[in-house]
């Protein structure tokens, strides 16, 4: 069993929406200084690091998706002596801190791109991809934006009549990575945010930062609008290269790919990404033998090199308790499940905030609607406080919430479930302890088992054997182990309060109706 586990892999690393977490200053948007506040309910947590969703200079189109300034942080959110502040007192209570990285887009509001597109000889002009309406007119191809509602994507531009190309919103034109100026000027990005201390990166939509320079459309089985081979691996490698000039950080990159084979290519190399999101997993349906074939898939394409990262729910998709819920109550017993799932499997677990709440994603009334791609539900802020008596922004804001808070706040505030032991957040407290102080559950080998068709199970091995087993169903499942028949085992924890922690023999174990368990088999 590896010991020298590098701090990304031994524990979870906790994904910050800061427009959503908390608000020091009564706007009714979180901010730096709120993050700052309530270091020390992430420290109770027990994770290696949080991640930070952008907090630069943005006209916000796409809630800082949308980049004015790479190098300073929104007024909105506060100031750069605000983020080092952040950057030491999370430091000081060994916490890393990941920033969010935008290197596919610009806002169109940035500098680069308020040069490019003013002229067709301004020197910027070749850092974002222009070109001539198609010979019949309309766009120079069929490439459709990520969103949805925006359609193609390309923008046509009066000024200087050629479209520019955005992969997501208008607001958000794409930059030109075949420019080594780009590139270089984008790696300098990362040295600006390394040399203030920062542990990581998450890099936002990294399957797009190489497409096919002659902008074919699109084929059954062949997409030239990204992951463009083998251009994109040698941009990555360069990328990983910067990185390695300071010590100990990593990149996870967000690699929107439906195909296990194409995300592992980015890993089993060794000097690429040190993680990528798995959006095959997050697509599952909520049913243990999906989730197994695909642990097991990525595990068979690793070949024991690639190490996975594993999410549920990011600030994109909908919430793990509202989406598993197939009978009232269902999603909330589910989403310790899923949090059970996701820190004992081999592989660095992510949570995202509200995850410890067990939070629902929250009801948006048509008029309160701001996102273009439907993502509010997921957003809304945290309740920190009983609104009965903080009022109703839940102690997330003394204003107007930019979003609504969930209608449960009263219950799955941090406060009501701090005074209950058998809550939601104090499950996910103890589940992350056991796996801190779990030499076997950070870097131990893992292997499916067979054990009947509602549960998905599997053995972590290391200094000791620890066996996962997880209910998808909401009926009782006895434990069908065709090995360690009659083995005993030590329960060490379960999702369900009320499961004594006890020895049991794995012959009589029968788990209840969405329950998931690790026990220690002797
Ligand atoms: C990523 C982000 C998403 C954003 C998009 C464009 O998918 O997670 O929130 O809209 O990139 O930057
Ligand atoms: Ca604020």
């Amino acid at each position: 069993m590896p010991t020298d586990i590098h701090w990304w892999q031994r524990g979870a690393i906790y994904q910050i929406y800061p427009r959503s977490f908390a608000d020091s200053n009564g706007d009714g948007i979180g901010d730096l200084p709120g993050i700052t506040a309530h270091l020390d309910h992430i420290r109770s947590l027990g994770v290696e690091a949080l991640w930070l969703s952008p907090f630069y200079p943005s006209p916000m189109a796409d809630f800082g998706y949308d980049v004015a300034d790479y190098t300073d942080v929104d007024p909105i959110f506060g100031t750069l002596a605000d983020f080092d502040r952040l950057l030491e007192e999370a430091h000081s209570r060994d916490v890393r801190v990941v920033v969010d990285w935008v290197p596919n887009h610009s806002s169109d509001q940035h500098p680069w791109f308020i040069e490019s597109r003013s002229s067709r000889d301004n020197p910027k002009r070749d850092w974002y991809v222009w070109r001539d309406a198609a010979r019949s007119g309309g766009p120079p191809n069929r490439w459709q934006s990520a969103f949805q509602a925006v359609g193609p994507a390309w923008t046509f531009d009066e000024t200087t009549r050629q479209y520019y190309l955005n992969s997501f919103t208008p607001q958000q034109p794409d930059l030109n990575w075949d420019n080594p100026e780009v590139e270089a000027a984008m790696h300098d990005v990362l040295r600006f945010w390394l040399d203030r201390g920062v542990d990581g990166f998450r890099m936002d939509v990294t399957q797009k930062i190489a497409k096919d320079p002659e902008l074919r459309d699109n084929e059954p089985g062949l997409r030239h609008d990204e992951d463009w081979q083998p251009t994109i691996h040698h941009r990555i490698r360069r990328i990983r290269a910067v990185i390695d000039e300071y010590d100990d950080r990593m990149v996870v990159g967000e690699v929107y790919l439906r195909d296990l084979r194409r995300v592992v290519a980015y890993l089993n190399t060794g000097d690429e990404l040190n993680l990528a999101h798995n959006f095959v997993f997050v697509h599952l349906p909520w049913h243990a033998g999906e989730m197994r074939a695909s642990v097991d898939e990525f595990e068979r394409l690793a070949e024991g090199a690639a190490w996975p990262a594993w999410f549920l729910a990011n600030h994109d998709h909908p919430r793990v308790a509202s989406r598993f819920e197939d009978e009232p109550g269902t999603g909330a017993r589910r989403a310790r499940v899923a949090a059970m799932l996701t820190v004992a499997m081999r592989g660095t677990p992510f949570v995202y905030q509200g995850e410890e709440l067990g939070l629902p994603d929250a009801e948006i009334p048509p008029s309160r609607v701001v996102d273009v791609d439907g993502r509010d539900p997921e957003r809304a802020p945290i309740p920190w406080r009983r609104p009965s008596e903080a009022g109703p922004g839940a102690g997330f804001t003394s204003g107007e919430p930019w979003l609504p808070l969930v209608a449960e706040a009263e219950r799955l505030c941090v406060e009501s479930q701090e005074e209950d032991p058998d809550s939601t957040l104090n499950f996910v407290r103890r589940l992350l302890r056991l796996r801190a102080e779990r030499a076997t559950l950070q870097g131990g080998s893992q292997r499916s088992l067979d054990a009947g068709p509602r549960l998905f199970c599997f053995m972590r091995e290391g200094d000791e054997r620890l066996l996962v087993a997880l209910n998808f169903t909401s009926r009782e499942a006895p434990l069908d182990l065709r090995e360690e028949q009659g083995g005993r085992a030590a329960v060490e924890l379960s999702t369900h309060p009320g499961r004594a922690l006890s020895v049991v023999d794995l012959r009589d174990l029968v788990l209840e109706a969405d329950e998931g368990m690790i026990l220690r088999l002797s």
